[in-house]
């Protein structure tokens, strides 16, 4: 398989990836220890990694009303945008139970809209669980080219 960069994921590079994914990995970890999850007690940290190299990591902020929380991946994209950065690699996400926790249905839109078919790496506090891409974990999206 290719990404939008026409680079396969089983190149030679792939030892680097990897490394980068462990890095990215490490980097959800830590901030995962900054959640605001005083409610449902679930911490999520996510790493997303710019074209560049860049990580820029967020955590899941919960609110007294349910409703207004944040998650994780979310964070990590508001801030990566806020700050300049238009294209993604890929995202890790970093959360407790043993199966592999992808992200919810808002996040799976919010990622589409700013970084395509982006590479959607899945872990817990032992590793990793699973490897997906956006177009397959929302194979039908509403965007903005259903606008023109
Ligand atoms: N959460 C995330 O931050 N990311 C996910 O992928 C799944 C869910 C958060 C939202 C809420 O704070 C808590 O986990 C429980 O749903």
């Amino acid at each position: 398989m290719s990404d939008s960069r026409g680079q396969s994921d089983r190149d030679s590079g792939h030892g680097i990836r990897d490394s980068k994914v462990d890095a990215l990995i490490a980097a959800a970890r830590a901030v995962r220890e900054h959640a605001h999850a005083d409610y449902s007690g679930f911490k999520v940290g996510a790493a997303l990694e710019t074209a560049d190299g860049t990580i820029v990591t967020g955590c899941n902020i919960e609110n007294a009303t349910y409703g207004l929380t944040v998650c994780a991946e979310r964070v990590a994209m508001f801030k990566a945008l806020s700050e300049g950065h238009r294209e993604f690699r890929r995202i890790v996400v970093v959360a407790p139970p043993d199966a592999p926790t992808p992200p919810c249905g808002a996040c799976r839109q919010v990622l589409w809209e700013f970084a395509g078919d982006l590479e959607v790496v899945l872990a817990n506090l032992n590793g990793e669980t699973g490897r997906h891409r956006m177009r397959e974990l929302l194979p039908q999206p509403f965007d903005k080219r259903l606008l023109e």
